[in-house]
C-alpha cells in the first residue's frame, strides 16, 4: 500500500515509493529507495524533507507512534528509561536553524565560567545550579541536532583557551555521551564534570598556567595538584554527585598507572575519570593556545589510537573515534579537486566521506558561492578529501557559512599567509 508518512516517522526497513520531490531537491540518485539504515533517514532529514510517500508491500510501514506503548509504561515506572525516552522524541532542527541557538548556549557557558573563576577568586559562593541549566541546554540543542553545537569546537579563539577548554570538554562529552546512548541523567553528572574538570586551575598562578616554555619541576609540581585542588572546590558544594567529583580527581590518570595525582591503574580508575581524560585530551591537542597551534582533529585521533592500550580505555577510543568522526563538523578540509570545503554532517558510516560545503577554489585562487556537496554519493571520486586546512590561513569566516550567511564570493583571495 502506497501511504504519505511524515518523514520523523521513518524507521531502516521502510521503502521510498517517491519523494515527492524533483531528483535535485532529495539526496539520492533513484525517486523509490530502500531505507537499509538510520544513516538513509538522517540524509533525507538533512534535505529538510517533511513528508514523504513509502510502500508498505514492498519494506516495513512506519511505526505509529516513534515509541511503542509498552516501552512508555515501563518508562513511567522508570525516571532514567523515561529520561532516554524524551530525549528520543525532540524534534529533529536543521543545522543552520539550530547554530544560532548553539552560539547563545556557548556565549551564556562563557560567561558563566567568566563569572565562576572571578567568584572563586574572590572566595564568593558560587551556584552550580546555573551550570547544570546550561549543560541541559547544551543537551538539548545536541539533541534537536547532533552537529550544531559540536561544529562551533572548531572554531578557535587562542586568547579564550581557558574559557573554551571547559566548555569544549563539556560539549564533547555531551554528545560523546549521547552517541553511548546514555540515559539524560547520566549524560548531565558527566558533562557537569566535564565543565568543572579543572577549576582546581584557578587556584594556580597564572604565571605558571600561561607560562610559554617548557615547565620547571617546581611548576610541574604546583600544576599536578589541580585535581586535588578542584576536588576541594567542588566536594564543598552541597550534594555534589560522587561521579563529578570522580571526574576532576582522575581525569590526569592513565589506565597503565603514569597519571597523575595518584598514578591509579585502569581498574581504579572510574568510567567517568576514563570518559573524561579521552574528551580533555582530544579538546586540548586540537586546539590553538596562547603558544601552541592546534593539531587536525585526523592526526591527534591517530595519535589517541596509538597509545590508547597504555593511557586511555581502547575501546572508549574508539567509540570516540566513530563519535567525532576524524574530518569533524565545522572543520575546513581541502578536496583533491582543489576545493576548500567546510565539513557540514559527518558520516558515521564513512568516516572519510562527510557532508561538505564548497567555499572556496584554489584553482582559481577565490571564494565561490557555497555548494553542498555529499563525499559519499556516488561519482564523487574527484571530490575525496586529502588533507585538513587551516580556516584562519585562508581566511575563512566558519561561522558565517555555518549560519547559512556566507560572505560574499570575491575575485581573490587578500590573505597572504597562505
Ligand atoms: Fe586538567
Amino acid at each position: 500500500m502506497i501511504k504519505k508518512v511524515k518523514t520523523e516517522q521513518l524507521r531502516p526497513g521502510v521503502f521510498i515509493h517517491d519523494f515527492g520531490k524533483k531528483w535535485l531537491d532529495h539526496p539520492f540518485i533513484t525517486n523509490s529507495k530502500m531505507l537499509a539504515t538510520q544513516w538513509h533517514i538522517e540524509r533525507i532529514r538533512e534535505y529538510n524533507i517533511k513528508e514523504i510517500y513509502i510502500d508498505t508491500n514492498r519494506g516495513l510501514d512506519v511505526l505509529s507512534a516513534p515509541i511503542p506503548l509498552n516501552e512508555w509504561s515501563e518508562a513511567f515506572e522508570n525516571k532514567k528509561a523515561r529520561d532516554k525516552l524524551l530525549l528520543k522524541r525532540k524534534e529533529w532542527v536543521p543545522f543552520e536553524t539550530e547554530v544560532a541557538q548553539a552560539l547563545e548556549i556557548r556565549d551564556k557557558a562563557q560567561n558563566y565560567i567568566r563569572q565562576l573563576i572571578d567568584d572563586i577568586k574572590m572566595g564568593r559562593d558560587f551556584d552550580p545550579d546555573v551550570a547544570a541549566e546550561i549543560v541541559d541546554e547544551m543537551i538539548d540543542s545536541l539533541t534537536r541536532n547532533g552537529d550544531a553545537l559540536l561544529s562551533l569546537i572548531s572554531i578557535q579563539n587562542k586568547d579564550e583557551y581557558t574559557f573554551n577548554h571547559s566548555i569544549n570538554v563539556a560539549i564533547i562529552t555531551a554528545a560523546f555521551c549521547r552517541y553511548l546512548e546514555m540515559n539524560a541523567e547520566d549524560i548531565k553528572t558527566f558533562a557537569l564534570g566535564a565543565l568543572f574538570h579543572d577549576l582546581g586551575k584557578i587556584k594556580i598562578p597564572i604565571e605558571v598556567i600561561t607560562k610559554p616554555d617548557d615547565f620547571t619541576q617546581e611548576d610541574m609540581k604546583l600544576m599536578q595538584r589541580h585535581p586535588e585542588l578542584g576536588l576541594e572546590i567542588l566536594a564543598a558544594q552541597p550534594n555534589t554527585d560522587q561521579r563529578i567529583l570522580d571526574v576532576i580527581y582522575e581525569h590526569h590518570e592513565r589506565m597503565d598507572g603514569s597519571g597523575y595525582p595518584r598514578g591509579l591503574n585502569e581498574d581504579q580508575i572510574s568510567f567517568g575519570g576514563r570518559l573524561v581524560s579521552i574528551t580533555d585530551v582530544y579538546d586540548a591537542l586540537t586546539s590553538d593556545r596562547p603558544y601552541h597551534d592546534g593539531d587536525p582533529p585526523k592526526n591527534v585521533l591517530s595519535y589517541m589510537f596509538k597509545v590508547s592500550s597504555s593511557a586511555f580505555d581502547a575501546i572508549l577510543v574508539q567509540q570516540f573515534i566513530q563519535s567525532i568522526g576524524i574530518y569533524p563538523v565545522g572543520s575546513l578540509v581541502r578536496l583533491q579537486s582543489g576545493f576548500l570545503a567546510i565539513v557540514v554532517k559527518t558520516a558515521k558510516e564513512e568516516l572519510t566521506k562527510p557532508v561538505v560545503l564548497l567555499v572556496y577554489d584554489t584553482n582559481r585562487d577565490r571564494k565561490i558561492s557555497p555548494r553542498r556537496l555529499d563525499l559519499a554519493a556516488p561519482g564523487g571520486t574527484l571530490h575525496q578529501i586529502s588533507g585538513p586546512e587551516s580556516a584562519v590561513k585562508w581566511g575563512i569566516d566558519i561561522v558565517h557559512y555555518m549560519k547559512g550567511t556566507p560572505e560574499p564570493a570575491e575575485n581573490s583571495n587578500k590573505n597572504e599567509n597562505k
